[in-house]
C-alpha cells in the first residue's frame, strides 16, 4: 500500500450496537461545571446541535444503505445509524431540563433544525447525476462532522479536569457514554465515504464547509446560551476564555483543535489512527447509564 493512501488500523474495529440509556436531570444544576458557566454552556451547545444533527446522520444514511456493497460496512454502517439516533433522543431529552431552569432553546434549536431539515435536507432535484451528487456532498460532511465527534468523544474520555471541578456525574456520563460510542464508531462514516466516492477534492472541500459551519453555530451557542442564561450578567465571552479553558482542561486544548485540521486532511489519514476503541470498551463496561440500559435488556 502506498503511504498516500488511508490505513486503517484493523485491531481498533468492533461490532457496534447502541444502548438504550436514560438519564435523570433533576439532580443537574445549570451550571454543572461548579461555578463555570463559560465551559458550562460551550458544552451545552452539543444539546442545541445534536439532536437535529444526529438526526439528519440516520436520515442521509437510510438513503446511502442501498448503494453499499460491502456486507462488513452495510453492518457498519446499521450500527452507526441505531448509535446516532440514540444520542440525537438522549441530548434531545436535556432541553426540557434547561427550559425549567429558565433558559429555553428553541429560538436557537428552531434556527438548527430549519439548517440540517432545509438547507441540507432532500432537494427536489432530477433523479441521476444531481441528486447522486447532493447525496454524495453529505456524506462526505457526515465524514468531516464525524472526525470532530470522535476528536471530542476521545478528549472528554480523557478530561479528568472536568472530575476534579466537582462536574455533575450524570451530564459527564452522558458526555463520556456518547463519546465513547463516538470513539467507537469513528471510522464508519469515513469508510462509507470512502467507498461510495472517496474523491480527494470533495473531502477537503467538504471538511471546509464542516468545519466553519461548526465553529459559525458553536460561537453563536455559546452566545444564545450566555445571554440568555437567567443568573448571568455583566460581559459575556471572547476567545480568550476557549483558549484558558483549554489550558486548564475544562475544555479541549486550542492546540489541539488546531493540529486535528492537517489530519483529517492527510492523504493517509484513517480514524482508526486517532482515538483508543479499547478506552471506549472500558468506558461503556463502566457508565452507569450503560449499564443499566444493559441490564434492562437482559
Ligand atoms: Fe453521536
Ligand atoms: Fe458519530
Amino acid at each position: 500500500m502506498s503511504n498516500t493512501q488511508a490505513r486503517p488500523v484493523e485491531s481498533e474495529r468492533i461490532p457496534l450496537k447502541a444502548r438504550k440509556v436514560s438519564f435523570s436531570w433533576e439532580d443537574t444544576p445549570l451550571h454543572w461545571v461548579p461555578g463555570d458557566p463559560f465551559t458550562t454552556h460551550t458544552i451545552n451547545v452539543l444539546h442545541l446541535l445534536l439532536p437535529a444533527g444526529e438526526r439528519w446522520f440516520v436520515h442521509v444514511y437510510k438513503q446511502v444503505l442501498p448503494l453499499i456493497r460491502d456486507d462488513q460496512l452495510r453492518e457498519d454502517v446499521v450500527g452507526f445509524i441505531g448509535q446516532e439516533a440514540m444520542h440525537s433522543q438522549a441530548h434531545d431529552e436535556v432541553l426540557p431540563h434547561l427550559r425549567e431552569q429558565g433558559l429555553d432553546p428553541t429560538p436557537y434549536t428552531a434556527q438548527v433544525d430549519w439548517f440540517f431539515e432545509k438547507l441540507l435536507g432532500d432537494r427536489t432535484l432530477p433523479p441521476g447525476r444531481a441528486s447522486r451528487w447532493w447525496l454524495l456532498e453529505r456524506v462526505a460532511l457526515i465524514a468531516a462532522i464525524e472526525h470532530y465527534t470522535a476528536f471530542l468523544g476521545d478528549w472528554v474520555l480523557n478530561a479528568a479536569e472536568l472530575d476534579r471541578r466537582g462536574a455533575d456525574p450524570t451530564m459527564l456520563d452522558l458526555l463520556r457514554w456518547h463519546g465513547a460510542e463516538e470513539v467507537e464508531h469513528r471510522s464508519v462514516a469515513f469508510d462509507l465515504f470512502e467507498h461510495v466516492d472517496g474523491s480527494y477534492r470533495r473531502r477537503a472541500r467538504t471538511w471546509a464547509t464542516a468545519f466553519s459551519t461548526l465553529v459559525f453555530l458553536w460561537q453563536r451557542g455559546v452566545r444564545f446560551f450566555l445571554e440568555n442564561d437567567p443568573t448571568l450578567t455583566g460581559p459575556k465571552a471572547s476567545l480568550k476564555d476557549l483558549y484558558v479553558r483549554g489550558r486548564e482542561g475544562t475544555l479541549p486544548a486550542t492546540g489541539d483543535m488546531l493540529k486535528s485540521i492537517p489530519r483529517y486532511l492527510s492523504r493517509s489519514y484513517h480514524p482508526s489512527q486517532e482515538g483508543s476503541t479499547a478506552q471506549a470498551v472500558s468506558y461503556l463496561a463502566s457508565s452507569p447509564a450503560a449499564l443499566a440500559a444493559q441490564k434492562a435488556v437482559s
